[in-house]
């Protein structure tokens, strides 16, 4: 028997190790300890290609029954939360950062932070859908999750190509 993972647990679920990665990373990035910030961003960058790519493919288009135009806005946040992303990596990328430059990672993954508490909310409204929509959601977040496609990577490729 195979059995389908909860999409409304996973999200959550999901949402509380990004919030923590993301916690570790503006700490490591105010102590100074780059090879830290570079593997929890690495970590945040694998963990969350496959959640935003089904928030996108799936869950944002079944959640337009309750919301209708709002999730136009949802992809809008999404695009700014990329580019923050994009801003953490391509200072860590550096082979050694200012005080300056370690601030505003760590100011990039607070920013991050905000799209992780904003997103769970989307869960009341999850919680509504009839079973048979929630099992189409769990079997796309399954997919999403098997390719693994990181963040940035998705972002430039896959993504970039289904918004021209
Ligand atoms: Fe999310």
């Amino acid at each position: 028997m195979i059995t389908r993972l909860d999409p409304i647990i996973e999200f959550r679920e999901d949402h509380r190790k990004v919030r923590d990665s993301l916690l570790e990373l503006a700490g490591a990035a105010e102590a100074g300890d780059l090879a830290g910030a570079r593997e929890i961003l690495g970590r945040i960058n694998t963990m969350v290609g496959p959640h935003f790519r089904y928030e996108e493919e799936a869950l944002y288009q079944t959640l337009r029954e309750f919301l209708g135009d709002y999730v136009d806005s949802l992809i809008k946040e999404h695009d700014g939360a990329i580019e923050t992303a994009k801003v953490a990596a391509s200072l860590l990328s550096k082979p050694a950062l200012s005080e300056e430059e370690r601030r505003t990672v760590a100011r990039a993954a607070r920013a991050l932070l905000v799209h992780v508490s904003n997103c769970d909310g989307l869960n009341i409204l999850a919680e509504r859908l009839p079973p048979e929509r929630l099992e189409q959601l769990a079997d796309h977040y399954a997919c999403s999750r098997a390719q693994g496609v990181p963040l940035l990577e998705w972002a430039d490729t896959i993504r970039g190509k289904g918004k021209q």
